[in-house]
């Protein structure tokens, strides 16, 4: 069923800055296989019968959470999920130990959410298994990355020389940097816009284009994608009120009206509904909001594939 025959030739996916475009290819290829998978009457496959995965998340999750486990099951994987709320972390146990005796009941993968950046990397180099970054902190959110490019590559084919505008919170959002890097390495013209207080420094050194106001940004988008306020990542408030910030830079028919052409409206979720987002654009006939998250489940699958298909081939897999 899955033609590729080569895997990811590495053991973890952290984030797509160290990803090649070749690899991010070779992920959206297969991804675009196990979709097809998803339509099936019964959307199940053997590829990874008798692969261990371990789901840690640290931090809440509505849609990656459930996005894994689902993918996971239509690979045939026996997975394990972790609550920290119910869990020795409670009582103080630290991530090493935790990693640790995790790994010494033979998982094969950790896929993992934290709220500190970097903690993934960390757990990376602690295990031998393969570990997939589930967004930490602000640094990435790779899958989110890829299942948008995957939802982009879906409307354009090939993204080069496509505009891309991310729009809102730049600073606080995994999702804007796996998505500069990841559109970057296929050869998009990136841009971002938002309150200054909201944009981190060196984006022109990355080659982003930065846009002031949200007219202009539309005036040239061929893809939006709208971001959300993440107020439980600032110490104080960084614009002066929600209210303001929908009325400066909230994506609303009218202004998408204005701009003359058609453009693609992606949003990761949860949506703060009439702040960053009109709920008319939200729910619009033909908004690709919830193909995002169908597409999610396909784009997990292709990297627990590909990750796997490596350590099988190594010989330490179950299979
Ligand atoms: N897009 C995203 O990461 O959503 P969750 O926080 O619900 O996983």
């Amino acid at each position: 069923m899955i033609a590729e025959s080569t895997g990811l030739a590495r053991k973890d996916l952290l984030g797509l800055e160290e990803l090649t475009a070749e690899e991010i290819r070779l992920i959206l290829r297969t991804a675009r296989e196990f979709r097809e998978v998803l339509d099936r009457p019964i959307k199940k496959v053997p590829a990874l019968r008798g692969l261990t995965v371990a789901n840690l998340f640290f931090e809440n999750s509505t849609r990656t959470k459930m996005s894994f486990e689902l993918a996971q099951k239509r690979l045939s994987t026996d997975s394990i999920g972790f609550a920290v709320s119910t869990s020795s972390v409670k009582k103080g146990e630290s991530l090493r130990d935790t990693a640790q005796n995790i790994e010494a009941m033979r998982v094969d993968m950790i896929v993992m959410r934290h709220s500190e950046s970097g903690a993934p990397r960390r757990l990376a180099e602690m295990v031998d298994a393969h570990v997939v970054n589930a967004g930490d902190g602000c640094h990435e959110h790779p899958t989110q990355g890829l299942l948008d490019l995957y939802t982009m590559q879906e409307r354009f084919d090939d993204l080069r020389d496509r505009r891309v505008v991310i729009i809102g919170d730049i600073a606080h959002s995994r999702v804007a940097r796996s998505n500069i890097h990841g559109l970057l390495k296929l050869g998009a013209k990136v841009g971002v816009c938002g309150p200054p207080t909201l944009l981190p420094m060196g984006l022109p050194e990355l080659g982003v284009d930065v846009y002031p106001h949200v007219e202009d940004a539309l005036a040239e988008a061929d893809i939006i994608n709208v971001l959300r306020i993440q107020l439980e990542r600032m110490g104080v408030p960084l614009f002066p009120s929600t209210r303001e910030y929908a009325s400066l830079f909230g994506i609303t028919p009218e202004r998408l009206e204005n701009a003359g052409h058609e453009i693609l409206v992606l949003h990761p979720g949860p949506i703060n509904r009439n702040v960053e987002l009109d709920s008319r654009v939200a729910d619009a006939p033909g908004s690709v909001i919830l193909s995002q998250v169908t597409n999610g489940v396909a784009v997990r699958m292709a990297v627990t594939y590909l990750l796997a298909k490596t350590r099988l081939e190594a010989g330490h897999g179950a299979l």
